[in-house]
């Protein structure tokens, strides 16, 4: 399959991390924009950096366009790139979870295409671990010619896409960040009392990294709560309570939040 150019507006925590894994699987990168040109050409030294918005006519944008700015940006980022160039040709895909391609519409006033670009994974700012690619679910949804150049693009990166109905997205996202920002908080949080405690902190592994795995493994395999053990699982109330009065409030009000996600599927099960 053919690499097509990209340009990349949004050198962010995502955008810099998909520059990376295109550049390593063949694409070339001509360009990258962020707010501050300085530290977008900084960030991607290898790049033919545009430094306004203000290029030159002759200029073409290259077939993909990939629009790594936050949600609020994308519709105003869809504006100058129409206002600028032609675009026929021209895929621009977003990287939004929440939005659909309907974001980019000036995009496609100007004969260019539009998608939705999502992948189901955590990006964290790029002094952390680089992020694994591999196997990462993408979900793609609007214009035929966009979408298609998504999959393939997606494919070639090691990814999974798949089409999700733009309808869907909201709670696509807010499932996605419940599962994922929720854990992070959860996990870090008790990752302090455990300290407190003077569970021996060694990085790599963690102490708590073999209960999390298998504990996220147990919710990913088995129906329902089936998988689940604990006193919540027992039905322990005494155990509980005690969790209660010592956990600090934050963390004991999500414990309280959490649990009757337990009655519910007990009464999900008491109905079928
Ligand atoms: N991070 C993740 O885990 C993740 C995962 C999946 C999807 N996403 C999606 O990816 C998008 C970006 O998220 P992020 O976490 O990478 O955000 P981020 O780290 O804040 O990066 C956003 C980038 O966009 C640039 N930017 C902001 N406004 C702009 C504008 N008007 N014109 C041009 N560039 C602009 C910023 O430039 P400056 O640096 O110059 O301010 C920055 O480089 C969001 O739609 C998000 O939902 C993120």
């Amino acid at each position: 399959v053919a690499r097509p150019d990209f340009a990349l507006v949004g050198p962010g925590r995502l955008g810099l991390r998909l520059a990376d894994r295109l550049v390593a699987c063949g694409f070339e990168c001509v360009a990258v924009r962020g707010r501050h040109p300085v530290r977008a050409q900084r960030r991607a030294p290898s790049a033919a950096t545009w430094d306004t918005w203000d290029d030159p006519a002759e200029w073409r944008l290259p077939a993909v366009v990939f629009v790594c700015v936050p949600d609020h940006a994308i519709a105003e980022v869809g504006r100058l790139l129409a206002c600028r160039h032609d675009l026929d040709g021209v895929s621009v895909l977003h990287t939004s979870g929440l939005l659909t391609a309907d974001a980019l519409d000036p995009v496609r006033r100007r004969g260019g295409t539009a998608a939705s670009w999502h992948p189901l994974q955590s990006f964290p700012p790029a002094d952390l671990r680089p992020t694994p690619w591999d196997g990462v679910a993408c979900a793609v949804e609007g214009d035929p010619a966009a979408v298609e150049v998504g999959f393939e693009v997606a494919t070639i990166l090691g990814l999974r896409p798949w089409h999700i109905q733009p309808v869907d997205k909201p709670l696509y996202h807010a499932a996605a960040a419940t599962a994922a920002n929720l854990t992070y908080l959860l996990v870090a949080s008790t990752r302090e009392l455990f300290r407190g405690v003077g569970l021996p902190a060694t990085d790599d592994p963690h102490p708590l990294a073999p209960l999390l795995a298998t504990v996220v493994s147990a919710a990913l395999s088995h129906p329902g709560l089936t998988g689940l053990t604990g006193p919540l699982a027992r039905g322990d109330r005494e155990t509980v309570a005690r969790h209660l009065q010592i956990l600090p409030p934050p963390l004991a009000d999500a414990y309280r939040a959490l649990a009757r996600l337990v009655e519910d599927g007990r009464g999900e099960e008491g109905r079928t």
